[in-house]
């Protein structure tokens, strides 16, 4: 047998170090933000994903028919699942609700470079709020993370629009509804996609010619004066996306992030802010995608409660830090290590280890007949602060010799004070 399924991954220890790390540093700028982890099931009902219609991400679904001949799918995303939680105790849960996970998640995509078919992707969202605050909150979260890696503003970008930009273009050519969420999941693929392409999907989607070429241009726009003049100074989107720069400048983040119209976002829950990061050499996929989606619980047939929140999956950030080569090379994290020369020692080197873990210490006790110079190397490789060795002639005495692993210096100490 080679190999396990295409586009998964295994994590060997040195992988799982670097991920806990990653996953650290997530659990990190979240609760510097005041946020709370939660956890869902990654197995969800097949309809919360394919209620609605015209999402890429439901042709991508890992679904079957469980053995009680129900509809199950492996989650693609959690926002389906969140808004799920907070609808199953709308009422009850003091809002702003500010909650934060790290799941894995499935996509049946097409496997390339910083794409795989599973992924673990950070969400933080915030619920109950509608105003751009909670948008900009959690465009610091993100910036805090990136920061926290080693990461600034000339290795990413995080370019913004807002869903109202191309609502309000759309609304005055009549297009609206389900018609219009339609058209920014084709509008989505605008970077992906030849121009001719697009324009043929839109068309077979009965937009036409006029309303193209009025999307098209729009799409041009990254000033935000320049948007003001097409669609008015008074444009809710146009206010939303001024009031959002002007706090990115309270918070420090203003180099971080740019205008660019043709952000649109390729879910069709969003209805406001829409954001994604990306490598300033645009060489990468998105490194992380957001956005206001004030109407789903709406959708899954709830009451509507505003929402906004972002996901940044494992994958692309792995490929950015390994390229400019500021992943930490993490060492197993062992503390000491016991070893005894002789076979008679065994037992003792037993109890020193289990008493060197009640006092919390973190203790690899080699278990094989080994020599010296194993040990020696041993400890180094594992990075090990301490070689704990009991040696007959020492034991004898009722010494235990120590040796300070990365110094060299032995230090002999009563083996009662271990
Ligand atoms: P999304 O843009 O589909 O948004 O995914 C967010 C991020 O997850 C992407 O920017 C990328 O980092 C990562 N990602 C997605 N698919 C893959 C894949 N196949 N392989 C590797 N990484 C991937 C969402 O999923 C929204 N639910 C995010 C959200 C949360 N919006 C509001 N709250």
């Amino acid at each position: 047998m080679s190999g396990g399924v295409r586009g998964t991954r295994d994590f060997y220890p040195g992988d799982m170090r670097t991920r806990n790390w990653l996953f650290g540093k997530f659990h990190d700028a979240a609760k510097a933000h005041g946020f709370e982890e939660y956890d869902a099931p990654v197995l969800e009902t097949e309809e919360i994903y394919t209620r609605k219609a015209g999402d890429e991400i439901i042709s991508q679904l890992y679904s079957f028919e469980d053995k009680g001949g129900r509809r199950v799918s492996l989650r693609p995303e959690m926002t389906p699942s969140l808004a799920r939680m907070v609808m199953a105790r709308s009422g009850t849960l003091p809002t702003p609700i500010k909650w934060y996970s790290i799941p894995q998640c499935w996509r049946y995509e097409r496997t390339q470079r910083g794409r795989g078919r599973e992924h673990y992707q950070w969400n933080v969202d915030i619920w109950g709020m509608s105003d751009i605050r909670a948008d900009v909150e959690l465009l610091s979260v993100m910036v805090h993370l990136l920061r926290s890696l080693g990461l600034d503003e000339n290795d990413i970008i995080v370019r913004i629009s807002n869903r109202k930009v191309l609502e309000q273009a759309l609304g005055d050519l009549g297009i609206s509804g389900e018609e219009f969420t339609k058209t920014c999941v084709i509008i989505d693929k605008i970077d992906k996609v030849p121009e001719e392409k697009i324009k043929k999907m839109l068309t077979d989607s009965g937009i036409d010619l006029e309303a193209i070429s009025r999307i098209l241009s729009i799409m041009g726009v990254n000033d935000l004066d320049d948007l003001a003049s097409v669609l008015g100074d008074e444009s809710p989107a146009v206010k939303e996306l001024r009031s959002l720069f002007g706090l990115c400048a309270s918070y420090g983040i203003e180099d971080w992030i740019q205008l660019d119209v043709s952000v649109v976002r390729g879910l069709s829950y969003y209805t406001g802010t829409v954001f994604e990061a990306h490598d300033r050499k645009g060489e990468l996929r998105a490194v992380c995608g957001g956005g206001r989606y004030d109407k789903l619980i709406g959708t899954l047939g709830g009451k509507d409660m505003p929402a906004t929140g972002f996901g940044f999956g494992d994958m692309v950030i792995m490929e950015l830090l390994r390229k400019k080569e500021i992943l930490p090379n993490l060492e197993p994290d062992i503390e000491d290590v016991v070893f005894c020369l002789q076979e008679e020692n065994r037992i003792d080197a037993m109890a020193i280890a289990s008493k060197l873990r009640s006092t919390g210490r973190k203790v690899d006790l080699i278990l094989e007949e080994k020599r010296m110079k194993w040990a020696l190397k041993h400890a180094d490789r594992v990075g090990a602060e301490r070689l704990v060795m009991i040696l007959p002639e020492e034991w004898s005495r009722g010494k235990v010799k120590v040796r300070d692993v990365p110094t060299g210096v032995e230090t002999e100490y009563e083996s009662e004070d271990f």
